[in-house]
């Protein structure tokens, strides 16, 4: 009792981050597909400062080019910025734009309508206290803490326990534990019954992930029984829901850094002072391939050993061994309107590529009539730059039938990137509703479920 009294009442005051990105720019240009551009700029991504006795981004690559789109656009350091068009003129690019002239803007605004929407929760809370607490009362229209997230799902699965169950799947680096919770309707389901896998917050800084993953558990969990097309979803699929498997990382980007991606693990041996993996190039299947990157300082460093990543070692033993018609696999990312599908590691297509991209299709229609936002669909290693060690390629290796990395809100024009407002969780929840309930039909239809 003493737990649903003090649920989600915890909202502390948004804590200042320390890393200041003020006049950091966003700038785009054009590349060569062929080009290694890419590769010689990751080089020179992080400098250490003897002053703060610690690592500072001078470069991050937001958006990497594809044939559709051949532009790259990077944040770059004020204290870099000179070597960096040095650099671009001895590779013979010219012409950058400057999409946003400082990044700061964006963040400090995000943190402005945070601590707003704060205040009046916790008022709302206050008035809503008497009523006792209830799942119903989580408000999915907000970025939280991940001691919320928890105590969502720990209320959710007490008080809906006839189709809720919430689990536990790792031990993050730093010790907060890591659940899942599993959706399905008030009976015992089918052994062989298909399943819908939604993993978010593997990358820190993408917020919207993670809101968009809880806003669809609450949904999914009010819809049964009262929206049509759900009940009929969850008679035929079980959901399995991770919505934050990186929460070393996401409490990092809430309190330090915001723009961090990767976990927070250490290894004194391989660096004393970078920390972290990219969880997205930790995953044991061609590991280490193209596209990833051996240097603990980078933001895309692969890690020491396949799965050395805790939260990323769970989530494999948890997919590979505890869900066993695993039917659509859905990794949130932001950001970019993108459906991303396997390989990412090879240009080779699968054996399965056409009837995965014609799920996507649905897919990016039933998005387009639901909030006539544009998605675009395609694999990987053709929508950008190789990458290996990824979920997708784990899973599509596992024989999973339909499997897309999504690149939620906003498009690759807003300059709000990762510090997309609260106020879009909603559309691109409800927008991701849609495209699963649309890839559903497709696989009921091909697979004959
Ligand atoms: C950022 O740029 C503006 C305009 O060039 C300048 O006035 C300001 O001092 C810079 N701020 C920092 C912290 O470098
Ligand atoms: C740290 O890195 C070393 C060298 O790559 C590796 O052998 C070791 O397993 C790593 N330790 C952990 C805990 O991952
Ligand atoms: C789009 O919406 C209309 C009207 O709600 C519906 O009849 C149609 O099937 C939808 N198309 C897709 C691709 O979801
Ligand atoms: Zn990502």
């Amino acid at each position: 009792m003493l737990l649903l009294l003090l649920i989600f009442s915890n909202f502390l005051p948004f804590i200042s981050t320390t890393s200041d990105y003020t006049n950091y720019s966003l700038i785009r240009f054009q590349v060569d597909l062929t080009s290694n551009t890419l590769e010689k700029l990751e080089k020179f991504d992080s400098e250490f400062d003897e002053k703060s006795n610690s690592w500072k981004v001078l470069l991050d690559i937001w958006a990497e080019p594809s044939k559709s789109h051949p532009f790259v656009d990077v944040l770059v350091a004020p204290q870099f910025m000179r070597q960096f068009k040095s650099m671009l003129t001895s590779m013979e690019i010219g012409s950058l734009t400057i999409l946003e002239e400082d990044i700061q803007k964006h963040i400090s605004l995000e943190r402005k309508t945070m601590l707003e929407t704060n205040q009046l929760e916790n008022k709302n809370r206050r008035k809503r206290r008497e009523l006792g607490s209830n799942w119903k009362n989580f408000n999915t229209h907000m970025y939280h803490p991940y001691s919320n997230m928890i105590d969502f799902m720990t209320v959710l699965a007490d008080q809906k326990p006839d189709m809720v169950e919430k689990f536990k799947v790792a031990t993050s680096s730093q010790g907060r534990s890591i659940y899942g919770v599993r959706i399905h309707p008030p009976r015992k389901s089918n052994p062989e019954k298909p399943s819908i896998i939604i993993d978010a917050g593997v990358h820190a800084r993408e917020w919207i992930a993670p809101g968009v993953a809880l806003y669809i558990i609450k949904r999914l969990v009010e819809g049964y029984g009262n929206d049509d097309k759900i009940t009929k979803n969850l008679d035929k699929f079980d959901w399995y829901i991770f919505p934050q498997v990186n929460p070393d990382g996401y409490e990092y980007s809430r309190t330090e850094d915001r723009l961090w991606r990767k976990t927070r693990s250490k290894n004194e041996t391989v660096n004393r002072y970078c920390h972290g993996a990219d969880a997205n190039r930790n995953w044991g299947y061609r590991w280490g391939e193209v596209g990833a990157n051996r240097t603990p300082c980078s933001n895309i460093y692969m890690g020491s050993h396949p799965y050395s990543e805790p939260e990323i070692l769970g989530l494999k033993d948890y997919f590979t061994w505890q869900i066993t018609n695993p039917m659509i696999y859905f990794s949130l990312h932001s950001y970019g309107q993108l459906f991303l599908s396997p390989w990412g590691y090879t240009n080779q297509r699968t054996d399965n590529h056409f009837d995965q991209q014609s799920a996507a299709r649905e897919a990016v229609n039933a998005i387009k009539n639901t909030t006539g936002v544009i998605y675009k669909s395609g694999t990987i290693s053709e929508m950008m730059y190789p990458a290996s060690g990824t979920s997708i390629d784990y899973m599509q290796h596992l024989g999973v039938p339909y499997i897309y990395g999504v690149e939620l809100r906003p498009n690759e024009l807003a300059g709000s990137g990762f510090n997309l407002p609260e106020s879009f969780i909603k559309e691109t929840g409800d927008e991701m509703i849609a495209a699963l309930q649309a890839i559903s039909e497709h696989a009921v239809r091909v697979k004959k479920l």
